[in-house]
């Protein structure tokens, strides 16, 4: 199918990137704009890296993440939690998947397993962490077969609706 991961300048790609993000996750215009400065204030951030997936040059995938540093604000939000139940050194030398997203009509095609496995492969930290939605899931389901476990439940962001989740595995990901 032409699938190339790869890559991804997300700063010059971010409408493209958000307009996957849109569809696979349901963001609404006024989402998207406070999620484009965000993106874009992640960029500038040591490590932050992107990799992307194009079918036939189309973006229909991506992901992105850093290592973690306990000043930013995801990992300040999410501390106290993994603190209380004695989990937060993995706050320490840790890669965090900060979005990974693939278009609906893409999904389940191996798009999302490939991009998460290709960034942490990227990375030189011994493991890595991310949040996600605390329900069940692809994104769970996905998470748990590369090796992710539950460090924290029903973690709540200020603004976001739903608690989350926060999962970690030791790098590189499980393989199946
Ligand atoms: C999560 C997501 C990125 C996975 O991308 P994908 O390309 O569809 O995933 P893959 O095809 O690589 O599937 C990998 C695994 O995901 C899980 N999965 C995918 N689709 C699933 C579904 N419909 N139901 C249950 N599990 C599913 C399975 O564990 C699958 O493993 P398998 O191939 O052994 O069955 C994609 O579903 C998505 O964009 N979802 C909406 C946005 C989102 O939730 N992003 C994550 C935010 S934390």
């Amino acid at each position: 199918m032409d699938l190339a991961i790869g890559p991804l300048d997300l700063p010059t790609h971010v409408d493209e990137a958000l307009a996957v993000q849109a569809e696979a996750f349901g963001l609404g215009a006024d989402e998207v704009a406070v999620r484009r400065q965000i993106v874009l204030r992640h960029m500038t951030y040591p490590g932050a890296r992107a990799l992307g997936a194009t079918v036939r040059g189309t973006l229909v995938g991506f992901v992105y993440g850093m290592p973690n540093d306990r000043t930013h604000w995801w990992s300040t939000v999410v501390e106290p939690y993994l603190r209380a139940r004695g989990n937060d050194a993995w706050l320490d030398d840790s890669f965090v998947i900060t979005e990974l997203h693939v278009h609906p009509a893409h999904q389940n095609r191996g798009i999302g397993r490939s991009l998460i496995t290709t960034i942490t492969d990227g990375a030189t930290e011994p493991r890595s962490i991310l949040s996600a939605i605390d329900t069940e899931s692809p994104a769970r389901a996905l998470y748990r077969s590369l090796g992710y476990e539950d460090l924290a439940r029903q973690v709540l962001f200020p603004s976001a609706p739903k608690p989350y989740a926060v999962m970690g595995a030791p790098l590189p990901l499980r393989r199946r």
